[in-house]
């Protein structure tokens, strides 16, 4: 019978005899092994073997193969589910086949045969489901990673939707503790990158388990792996995440609060958004109830005057506006409203507008969200109490403001308000250029600013204001101006240019 077994036959034999005591260590291990040290190039090997895996409902199949020209080894897992073990089978029977085609015309002379490893770590995440991930390399180094989140029970693969409310709440707080974890990782992946990655979740790599939510980013030939905390994503996970995942009652306590106190603090906001919209609306009847009636078919300007109350200029300021019974709208500094409370009071009880221009002048656009809350803030507080009334247009100081400033302004239901006509008042310091400056730009619906600090400003007023109500123009206060103009949003407002 030996006989009939052929010298070739022989050397096969050998060869697989030879491949089960060492080839399995290596192949356990993970450890190259080249064709040069194979018994024979030329002869094509085929071993496949299954071993008993740490979950019992788990085994794990091996299988290598080595041609002439490249070698194979692959772990697969194999659940009690025969559609799931076809699923993993078809596509480790891709990968082969993409890896097999690649190589296929490479000469058999080569040095070094080409090698596809793909290996796998199987995680268990509730008592059927599992974690298999893939990690595929190939002799020029590429890794790539796979997962396939698998529930056994029901024979299929868990989707994103299963663990994540996929909403653009969860996107960002997705993508801020991405970026966080490459930081802390010393990783650095470009933002085009992560505009990409954000762009588009079905094209993710990820896994869960009870501690981490792990994203999987290809980046060159590396693969990242970048787990997210769990109590991160806390007020993201779907309702039935513990039907997915094993989590501890403990931890679906932690959710619940998380969940409870996230809504508790959206309630609180909203309430205090209505009380705010409230007082807004209660400030600008009043407001507009002091002003006199104006004519919206006619010319019409809106002056404002910034950085006061000066004891010395806003009373002769108040006074030349009294004998044309113009109204004007106020940016009072919260510091200047503390200092001289009675100026301030006298610019109220004549029926102006009062907005605010900070606590001290700040160039809000260099500060953070609380240094502008606070600038904005506490000046209203100092505003209010010298004149009682809370402003809720805002003036930036130099015009200067940013996304920031605007969104502090929308959360407080303020508005900001800029200007159109320049009157250049702090830069000539005289009454004659001033009042040219504004006879050359002014058109109808302008906001005009000037300065109730400086005497020259003063001085211009009362051929200023004979001179643009002989050219027909009537006074209006800010809120009247936008009314007119249908502007009720946050700004910024700048009123009309010529
Ligand atoms: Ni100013």
């Amino acid at each position: 019978m030996l006989r009939r077994i052929k010298p070739l036959g022989w050397l096969v034999i050998l060869a697989i005899m030879g491949l089960f005591l060492t080839g399995i260590s290596h192949l356990v291990s993970g450890q190259t092994q080249t064709a040069a040290n194979l018994p024979n190039r030329e002869t094509d090997i085929q071993l496949k073997d299954k071993l008993p895996s740490k979950y019992p409902d788990i085994s794990m199949g091996i299988e290598m193969k080595v041609s002439g020209t490249y070698q194979i080894r692959v772990q697969q897992p194999s659940t009690k589910s025969t559609t799931i073990n076809d699923m993993l089978g078809d596509w480790i029977d891709n990968q082969k086949d993409s890896f097999i085609d690649k190589f296929a015309d490479i000469s058999e002379d080569d040095e070094e045969a080409a090698s596809l490893k793909i290996s796998v770590t199987t995680e268990q995440i509730a008592s059927d489901s599992y974690n298999f991930i893939f990690t595929q390399e190939e002799s020029d180094q590429s890794t790539e990673t796979k997962v396939f989140t698998i529930d056994v029970k029901h024979e299929r693969e868990l989707e994103l939707e299963d663990i994540l409310k996929m909403d653009d709440a969860t996107m960002k707080t997705l993508r801020e503790q991405t970026e966080a974890s490459l930081v802390e990782q010393g990783s650095s992946v470009s933002d085009d990158m992560l505009d990409r990655l954000f762009s588009d979740s079905s094209a993710w790599t990820w896994s869960i388990n009870r501690e981490a939510f792990t994203l999987y980013i290809d980046d060159d030939s590396t693969t990242l792996k970048v787990p997210l905390p769990i109590e991160s994503l806390y007020l993201h996970l779907t309702e039935d995440i513990d039907e997915i995942i094993d989590i501890s009652a403990e931890q679906k306590q932690e959710i619940n609060d998380t969940i409870e106190a996230e809504k508790e603090r959206i309630r609180k906001e909203e309430e205090q958004r209505k009380e705010q919209e409230k007082r807004k609306a209660e400030e600008r009847a009043k407001q507009q109830k002091n002003a006199p009636t104006h004519n919206s078919d006619g010319k019409y300007v809106a002056l404002t005057f910034d950085d006061g109350p000066s004891a010395e200029v806003t009373p002769r300021v108040l006074d030349a506006l009294a004998q044309h019974d113009a109204k004007a709208t106020f940016f009072m500094i919260g510091n200047q409203a503390k200092a001289h409370p009675k100026t301030a009071q006298q610019v109220a009880a004549a029926g102006h507008e009062i907005g605010n221009h900070t606590v001290d002048h700040a160039d809000l656009s260099k500060l953070n969200p609380q240094g502008i809350r606070n600038e904005i803030g506490q000046s209203a507080d100092s505003i209010e109490q010298a004149t009682g009334i809370r402003p809720y247009f805002i003036r930036p100081p130099y015009g200067a403001f940013n996304d920031t400033v605007t969104n502090d302004a929308a959360t407080q239901g303020d508005t900001l308000i800029l200007w159109s006509v320049d009157s250049l008042d702090w830069q000539s310091k005289n009454a004659n250029a001033v009042i040219r400056e504004i006879q050359e730009e002014i058109t109808s619906g302008a906001i005009v600013l000037m300065h109730d600090i400086h005497p020259s400003t003063a001085d211009a007023l009362p051929q200023l204001l004979d001179w643009l109500e002989a050219q027909g123009y009537q006074f209006v206060t800010v809120s009247q101006l936008l009314e007119m103009e249908g502007q009720n949003g946050v700004g910024p407002y700048y009123g009309n240019v010529k």
